[in-house]
């Protein structure tokens, strides 16, 4: 049974995480850190990493980017393997994740559904395919209380686009006054309302048609799932940075 560290317990996904894990016969959280305790769970709680005294087998992170620096001086210190699920990490932050994971395990991705990382490589074929002549615009939206735009998921496709010419294309998030005419950009563009799990359209717009790879996420389910699966996989695996790509690649 792997025992299991959940950073953001208490938030919306680390409730659908406690949910699966009530039915997994080959893990269970046995703590949590967070601000706030959920209800009903029976471990220990902790405001920050520092005061964790159990060893875990692996940490899933859904809190937010405040918690990295805590939770990586962790993983390394006790050699435990972390799965970084949260989003809207800065360059800086985005190098010290890099950094841990030449000593421990680290798997990161913005988006754990099997969907979105299928259109990750349309997208970056379709990229490919279609060239310089088709303007490349993602639209992205999420609930109403998401707190970073564009999404991680709106930018690993705007690098899978990105990825397939070999002058990059600079990253334009909305517009607004007078813009003028388009240029070479990847326009992200960020919807926010209600109730909305996860919705990303990449369109690709030529002269007279366009073409629209789209992914619709109709449960948070999805990721919780993928959380738990890439933990139990990632247990074990020596120190460096995984993907969904690596954990589909092994299935
Ligand atoms: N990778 C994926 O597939 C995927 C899928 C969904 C959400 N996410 C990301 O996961 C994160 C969480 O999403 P959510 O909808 O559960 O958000 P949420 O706001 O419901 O939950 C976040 C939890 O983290 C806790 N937290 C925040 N800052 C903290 C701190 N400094 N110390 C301790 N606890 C802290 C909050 O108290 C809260 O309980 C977001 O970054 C979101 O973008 C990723």
């Amino acid at each position: 049974m792997k025992k299991l560290l959940i950073c953001g317990i208490a938030g919306h996904m680390g409730g659908n995480i406690l949910e699966l894990l009530k039915d997994d016969d080959s893990a269970c959280a046995i703590c949590g850190v967070d601000l706030h305790v959920p209800e009903n769970f029976k471990g220990n709680v902790y405001k920050n990493f520092k005061d964790v005294a159990e060893k875990v087998d692996a940490v899933i992170d859904f809190s937010s980017p405040a918690c990295l620096e805590g939770e990586l001086d962790y993983c390394v210190k006790n050699g435990v393997p972390a799965v970084i699920a949260a989003t809207g990490y800065t360059k800086e932050q985005l190098k010290l994740i890099d950094d841990a994971a030449k000593k421990v395990a680290v798997f990161r991705t913005a988006n754990f559904s099997v969907g979105i990382n299928l259109l990750v490589k349309l997208v970056n074929e379709a990229a490919a395919f279609l060239g310089e002549k088709f303007d490349i615009e993602i639209v992205e939206k999420h609930h109403n209380l998401k707190k970073d735009a564009p999404s991680g998921t709106a930018l690993m496709l705007a690098d899978a686009a990105n990825s397939a010419f070999e002058e990059k294309k600079p990253y334009i998030c909305g517009r607004e006054g007078i813009v003028g005419a388009r240029g070479r950009e990847i326009g992200l563009h960020a919807v926010r309302g209600g109730t909305i799990v996860g919705e990303h359209d990449v369109l690709f717009c030529g002269e007279d048609e366009i073409i629209t790879l789209s992914h619709s996420a109709r449960s948070k389910k999805v990721f919780a799932a993928g959380a738990i699966r890439a933990a139990k996989w990632i247990c074990g695996k020596p120190a460096g940075l995984y993907d969904m790509k690596a954990l589909l690649a092994d299935l």
